[in-house]
């Protein structure tokens, strides 16, 4: 019996289907963000190149307080965590750290996880087979990792148009009143940048007596007076059940994390899987990420020179007539609207121009809708959005009129755009 050809057929397809993914190779270089080294083979020196679509929103990553603090850690504790949380794998530095996170939210308590992925999988699915009956309602552009929370807690769940409360009230009148509920959001949707009515949502929720659980993956650090999110910022903290975030985008190292009411959150770590069974976070980790909290609590100046060059960047691409989608956050998406045109696009800006920004592709958003995504920082000058909106408007022209030369060969080569 051999299995290969089985392996050997799902590729052909993803590449049949254009969705192939390969990763380009780029070498971060610490205290140059948003610079880096990029490798077109492995054997390549190495060009230098702009980043565009880094979810190291606020170039924490490189922080001097982050890193000293990561640093330190090493000197101090060694690598590893050395066991799960139970099996001697919870250091001082966790404790702090899930403190600091229940503060920052205003919460009872806090939960770290390996990821925000994982917070998401392993809190909705063990709060679906917690609550006998739960029924869950889930904005239809969720994060997969919330999807796939919903789908393995095995409770009955319905999808609602993406941030229409007039559909989520039809679903919610279909179940009996006294049936619990939990309706599950982002604050920011990733790929389009568009808010969720937050306050509604939490009028909604209380109305039908339903749990809420947000995730502020793509806002904390960067939205609110201490960074804690669109929650904070719309002074809504207090009226949402389970806020869960990211360590790893904002923040600039890596982790998830609940936080909610002292009983959720004991029922959720003496439950949840996906919390028991893994090694904790290392503690330089753990370092890094306090480090990086408490500065974004009390600093303003990140989020202030975020949305600036954001706004810059959405008025330059709309004066170079380019179709910038209409965001009202931090993130600024082109519309391509072809796959193969969205990539031919990304591989010139980055093999001829220097400048980096991957094509986002079905299944990440729907077909047809195919998009470049970027995500200027602080650390991103005007210097550098005049150059990327010129090279954009280069690029654009060459690839709409048919004239680009680069073949379906060298896309190939280049697949390496995919989103991740
Ligand atoms: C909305 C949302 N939630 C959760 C996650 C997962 O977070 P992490 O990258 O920390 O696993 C992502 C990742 O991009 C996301 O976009």
């Amino acid at each position: 019996m051999t299995y290969e050809h089985y392996f050997a057929a799902h590729l052909e397809q993803l590449k049949a289907e254009g969705r192939y993914r390969t990763f380009a190779d780029l070498e971060r270089i610490s205290g140059q963000f948003p610079k880096a080294i990029w490798r077109k083979t492995p054997e390549d020196s190495g060009q230098l190149v702009t980043i565009w679509c880094c979810n190291d929103y606020l170039g924490m990553g490189q922080h001097p307080a982050v890193l000293d603090a990561m640093q330190q850690a090493v000197a101090t504790y060694g690598a590893g965590a050395g066991g799960t949380r139970n099996i001697s794998g919870t250091t001082h530095l966790h404790v702090e750290l899930e403190a600091e996170l229940a503060s920052l939210h205003s919460k009872e308590a806090a939960l770290l996880f390996t990821s925000g992925y994982i917070s998401n999988q392993a809190t909705l699915s063990t709060l679906g087979r917690m609550i006998p009956g739960l029924v869950i309602f889930s904005d239809e552009c969720n994060h997969a990792s919330m999807i796939e929370g919903i789908r393995q807690s095995k409770a009955e769940y319905h999808v609602f148009r993406h941030n229409d409360l007039g559909h989520l009230r039809q679903l919610l009148d279909m179940v009996g009143p006294d049936c619990p509920k939990l309706i599950a959001f982002e604050s920011v949707y990733s790929m389009d940048g568009d808010f969720a009515p937050l306050t509604d949502l939490c009028a909604l929720a209380e109305e039908y007596g339903a749990m809420t659980y947000l995730d502020e993956v793509h806002a904390v650090g960067m939205y609110g007076a201490q960074g804690a999110g669109v929650a904070e910022a719309q002074n809504c903290a207090h009226r949402l059940t389970i806020i869960e975030g990211t360590l790893g985008k904002a923040f600039g190292v890596m982790g998830g994390y609940i936080a909610s009411s002292r009983l959720l959150v004991d029922a959720i770590r003496s439950s949840a899987s996906g919390f028991i069974f893994t090694t904790s976070l290392v503690p330089a980790v753990c370092a890094g990420a306090l480090a990086s909290i408490r500065h974004l609590r009390h600093s303003r100046e990140e989020r202030r020179l975020h949305q600036l060059r954001a706004a810059q960047l959405k008025a330059a691409f709309a004066a170079a007539q380019l179709p910038v989608m209409d965001s009202p956050s931090h993130i600024v998406p082109v519309m391509v609207g072809d796959p193969v045109q969205c990539k031919a696009i990304s591989v010139k800006l980055l093999e001829e121009h220097g400048l980096y920004v991957q094509p986002i592709n079905y299944p990440t958003v729907p077909r047809g809708t195919e998009r470049l995504r970027f995500t200027p920082s602080p650390a991103h000058s005007e210097e550098d959005i005049k150059t990327v909106v010129q090279a954009l408007r280069i690029v654009w022209d060459e690839v709409m009129s048919g004239a680009d030369s680069s073949s379906s060969e060298q896309q190939n080569n280049h697949a390496a755009l995919s989103v991740a």
